[in-house]
């Protein structure tokens, strides 16, 4: 048997739920009742996020009466972290007892109907890593975290789409509500051109840099999933558009968008704990 991670015994309450917040919309942990704050820096083994926009903090509290714990910044695969590294608090998360993860990032826009400022619920993803052949689960299984060959076909949860979906009616932000697919690139470096062409051409409504091996661990250890990206920008697919992808303005976006999402989740929260029988 695994140690439980060690906050595990410095905790009464063992929360259900992770959530891991993308840049600049790390505000919903601020928001939790109760809360106990753990810097990564204090967290044995716990890497260290380096990223603009991202602070370093493991916080436990409540949400809508929810026990919940929130990554304040995270590790992506562009600081130069191993893939491996970047999923390891998902592993963290499922020894601690937690069942849903939700995440928020941020993503440049490839559906011509999305404006900058809507929020997509994730309905499936393309990995290029994956593709590529860089999955989080390459190399030996180990049996206690999950099975040799997951089956990635069910990722999404429909009942949390669907509860979600229900959250933003009754909030009243359906005009900027949108449901898609979304892409994750390696990054540093915003796409060109013509490999926004290619991404759209497959199918992907919202491209990012981070989010896909923390999912992929997530379903292979059993944890339910919900994401949803802020479309930060309109990706360039034109030749005689002379804007550019921009991170300060990105994460500008971020901000204007971290108010709704932190009502949003908190709906959400608040219905899945009204689930008697629990997705
Ligand atoms: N591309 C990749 N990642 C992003 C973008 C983008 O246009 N916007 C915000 N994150």
């Amino acid at each position: 048997m695994y140690h439980e991670p060690f906050f595990y015994y410095r905790m009464k309450t063992h929360p259900k739920t992770a959530i891991i917040c993308g840049s600049r919309l790390g505000g919903l942990a601020d928001v939790l009742d109760n809360k106990t704050v753990f810097l990564y820096e204090d967290i044995p083994h716990f890497p260290q996020s380096t990223a603009p926009g991202h602070l370093g903090r493991l916080v436990f509290g409540e949400l809508n009466g929810q026990l919940c714990v929130c990554r304040q910044g995270r590790f992506h695969y562009y600081e130069g972290y191993s893939i491996s590294t970047v999923t390891f608090p998902i592993r963290v998360f499922f020894l601690l007892g937690v069942e849903i993860l939700i995440v928020t990032n941020a993503a440049g826009g490839l559906n011509p109907h999305f404006q900058v400022g809507d929020i997509m619920f994730i309905r499936d993803y393309i990995s290029i890593f994956g593709l590529g052949g860089q999955n989080p689960l390459h190399g030996p299984n180990d049996e206690r975290f999950g099975v040799r060959f997951p089956c990635m076909s069910d990722t999404y949860e429909q009942d949390l789409l669907g509860l979600a979906m229900e959250s933003a009616q009754e909030l009243g932000i359906v005009s900027f509500t949108q449901e898609g697919i979304y892409c994750q690139l390696a990054g540093p470096s915003y796409e060109t051109i013509a490999e926004c062409r290619v991404l759209q051409a497959l199918g992907v409504d919202a491209v990012g840099m981070s989010t896909l091996p923390e999912v992929i661990v997530a379903r292979h250890c059993g944890l339910q999933f919900f994401g949803i990206s802020v479309t930060t920008n309109r990706v360039v697919m034109s030749y005689d558009n002379h804007e550019k992808a921009n991170h300060k303005k990105a994460l500008h976006i971020s901000v204007v968008r971290a108010e709704a999402l932190q009502k949003l989740v908190t709906r959400l929260l608040g219905k899945v704990g009204e689930n008697t029988n629990p997705l």
